[in-house]
């Protein structure tokens, strides 16, 4: 199988509803941030503080090179697919899937969040405005999208029936 890359919003999905997906097709999984964090030896957050945005999507778009290249899905990070060599790589290796989910949804499961440096650094308001400056290059980046309302099982389904 080629790889599937789940794009979106923070909080779309991407990890919950990629590990569904890979379970039902008996595939790997890989975590982008997961993988990143695990490499750099530090939190996403210190990554942020200690080096910077500009460094961590360097680290992102290598490291999405390096794990898509065995098949598989990968929940990759908010940011990752926005780049344009990135979203061409995946293209090529296979499908990308845009998690549409509305911004309410999103922002009541990352609000708060500790984790996450956009969510500390911005406003609701600022984030409201990334999520719709971000929706439409998830759209033009993506070979698929998909409406992310439901259950996760009904969302991985629905993924399912569309590939
Ligand atoms: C980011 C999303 C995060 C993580 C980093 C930056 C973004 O991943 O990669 O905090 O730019 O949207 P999730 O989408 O898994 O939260």
């Amino acid at each position: 199988m080629r790889t599937l890359f789940l794009c979106g919003f923070m909080g779309c999905g991407k990890t919950t509803i990629g590990q569904l997906l890979a379970k039902k097709l008996s595939v790997p999984f890989y975590d982008l941030d997961a993988y990143i964090v695990k490499k750099e030896g530090r939190s996403i957050p210190e990554i942020f503080a200690a080096d910077g945005e500009p460094y961590f999507r360097r680290i992102e778009a290598a490291s999405i090179g390096e794990i898509s290249q065995n098949g598989g899905v990968i929940a990759t990070g908010g940011g990752a697919i926005l780049n344009p060599n990135t979203a061409s790589l995946a293209k090529a290796r296979g499908r990308v899937i845009f998690l549409d989910a509305p911004f309410k949804v999103c922002y009541a499961r990352i609000a708060g969040d500790k984790n996450r440096p956009l969510v500390m650094n911005n406003t609701k308001q600022q984030l409201e405005e990334l999520y719709n400056r971000r929706r439409t290059v998830y759209s033009e980046n993506s070979t698929d999208t998909v409406s992310a309302k439901g259950t996760p099982e009904e969302i991985a389904e629905k993924i399912l029936q569309n590939l």
